[in-house]
């Protein structure tokens, strides 16, 4: 059988490690999928550094808006990030008919309601399981582990840079600054870290949590954000002798007025499971009526740990680009079904 084709927007850290466990699990990745799976071309800006990465054997194009028009390709996969040209090229993507796998919450967050519904008008899949929590499956969780449920609460650690700065200043006395430097290098940061510190990335990620999990339309701007810059060393002193740790938490939980969306700082009990998550760790805990309480735990950002989550959703949209339209539907654009209100 023909080989599915990709073509991969962004080399960066996302887009480096999709590559590098795509090379080494080639094989195990076909047999899953049901087909080989190769990556036609990349994007990226600076070719002779994407160049450095994927070799001299796979072209480099600099303009992504362009080649998501190749007829040759089957699957866009967009990790440039930003809702500029990350924007663009998927739009123009779905308009060529082509499925898109994308770990870009920032876009999905403001602008999933056009992009759903472009995607929804054209039949085309729209796979994002590495927007959110890096390599943990929380969007499936969501939609098919827990689908038989009615979703009470979703709270957790859903940022990495942010939690990894927390666990630096606590464990090592470490300055905040010198912190957010260590995870920029890490490549867990935003290229804006601002998004990380302030809880933005965070309530990106729990605006698209809440769409599948309460099944409500993507509502970042109803989200209440705060995030970790207002924090001191004797804040995290005195949490500690209190007995606490201090988490940004997303939290997201029914409520008389509807879907409340939240994320700052929280103090947690030392003794609490998630109060030890630390580094770029993320963990988060779903309330569901027959299922009670749930806790996913994992690598919450980096290079290869995301590349798991985008690779999976490479591997189940190429298991369903053959299958009738109707068996497409969890990857086909999200559709609300609720009317809940957002608000806090
Ligand atoms: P990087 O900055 O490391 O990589 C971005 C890539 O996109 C680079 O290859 C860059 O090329 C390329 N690029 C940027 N602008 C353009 C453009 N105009 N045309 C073509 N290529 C372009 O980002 P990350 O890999 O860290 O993040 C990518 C996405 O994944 C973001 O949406 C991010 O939020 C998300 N994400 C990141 C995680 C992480 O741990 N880093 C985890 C989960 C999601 P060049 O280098 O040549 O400029
Ligand atoms: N900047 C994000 C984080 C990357 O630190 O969690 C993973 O989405």
């Amino acid at each position: 059988m023909e080989a599915v084709k990709i073509g991969l927007l962004g080399i960066g850290t996302v887009g480096s490690g999709t590559f590098r466990v795509l090379e080494r699990n080639r094989e195990e990745i076909a047999r899953r999928a049901g087909r080989r799976i190769e990556i036609a071309w990349v994007a990226a800006r600076d070719v002779a550094k994407a160049r450095a990465v994927v070799g001299d054997a796979i072209p480099v194009v600099t303009d992504a808006v362009a080649a998501v028009a190749d007829p040759a390709i089957d699957i866009v996969v967009e990790v440039i990030g930003g809702t500029g040209v990350a924007k663009d090229a998927i739009l123009a993507a779905i308009a060529h008919g082509k499925h898109i796998v994308t770990a870009n919450k920032a876009l999905l967050a403001l602008h999933g309601g056009e992009i759903f519904a472009a995607a929804s008008a054209r039949g085309a899949m729209i796979a994002f399981e590495g927007a959110v929590s890096g390599c943990i499956p929380t969007i499936k969780v969501l939609r098919e582990g827990l689908a038989a449920n009615r979703i009470e609460w979703i709270a957790g650690i859903v940022n990495g840079t942010s939690n990894f700065i927390l666990s630096e200043m606590r464990a090592k006395g470490l300055p905040f600054a010198d912190a957010l430097s260590e995870a920029q290098v890490l490549g867990y940061a935003e290229a804006d870290p601002t998004f990380d510190v302030e809880g933005i990335d965070a309530a990106h990620k729990l605006t698209l949590l809440s769409a599948i999990g309460f099944g409500i339309p993507v509502q970042f701007d109803k989200a209440y954000v705060e995030g970790i810059t207002a924090l001191t060393d004797r804040d995290m002193t005195y949490a500690e002798k209190l007995g606490y740790r201090i988490k940004l938490l997303g939290i997201a939980r029914r409520t008389a007025r509807g879907i409340e969306l939240r994320v700052h700082p929280t103090l947690i009990p030392a003794s609490r499971l998630i109060a030890s998550v630390d580094g770029a760790m993320n963990a988060i805990l779903v309330k569901a009526d027959a299922a009670g309480v749930t806790l996913y735990y994992g690598a919450g950002a980096g290079s290869e740990p995301t590349a798991s989550a985008v690779l999976a959703d490479v591997i189940d949209v190429t298991r369903l680009m053959r299958a009738e339209p109707q068996e497409r539907v969890p990857y086909l654009a999200f559709q609300p079904d609720a009317l809940s209100d957002v608000g806090i």
